[in-house]
């Protein structure tokens, strides 16, 4: 569900909400996520800069309230410490499950890393990653440029 775009005249959190409540009794499982980043839309669910944790904890809260519990409610966006994810998930959250992204295209064993030794992501929110839609010919739709950089260099 997307539950805002940053952009005036499109999507509100008023409007997801309102969303939510029709189709629930429909479906089983609602990811609550942004609109797709780009220089108009600011509050995407890929989002540059350095804002960390749950990008979108107030809405899904509100959505939460408006659907019970009778679905999986799932969230991606901004997870990149333990802590991040452990502050979303029931009992302290409203979350069921969560679904970070750019942080295994980083280090695909990073969920690993985290159970080993709670190392937070190194994703750097660049956006790199996103070359490919730039760039189809590249074919390197989802690579992450810092690791390929820092392979390259024999740093990683
Ligand atoms: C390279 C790339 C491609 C993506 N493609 C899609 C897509 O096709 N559909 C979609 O709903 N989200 C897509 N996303 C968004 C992610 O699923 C995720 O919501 C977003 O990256 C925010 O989570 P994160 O901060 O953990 O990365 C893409 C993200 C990246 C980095
Ligand atoms: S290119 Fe790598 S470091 Fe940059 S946002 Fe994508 S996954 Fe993160």
């Amino acid at each position: 569900m997307n539950v805002t775009d940053g952009v005036e005249d499109s999507m509100t959190p008023e409007m997801a909400v309102a969303a939510a409540s029709a189709i629930h009794p429909m479906i089983s499982i609602m990811e609550v996520s942004g609109g797709i980043q780009d220089r108009v839309c600011k509050l995407g669910t890929a989002r540059t800069g350095k804002a960390q944790g749950f990008y979108y904890e107030k809405e899904a809260r509100l959505i939460r309230e408006a659907v019970g519990q009778d679905i999986i409610l799932t969230g991606t966006g901004g997870f990149r410490t333990q802590e991040h994810i452990e502050a979303q998930l029931k009992p302290q959250g409203v979350l069921d499950m969560v679904a970070p992204g750019r942080p295994f295209l980083r280090n695909p064993s990073w969920l690993c890393d985290l159970e080993d030794s709670g190392a937070p992501s190194k994703c750097i929110n660049c956006n790199g990653c996103f070359r490919w839609f730039a760039a189809p010919e590249t074919s390197a739709r989802g690579t992450c440029i810092v690791r390929e950089k820092l392979r390259a260099l024999g740093k990683e």
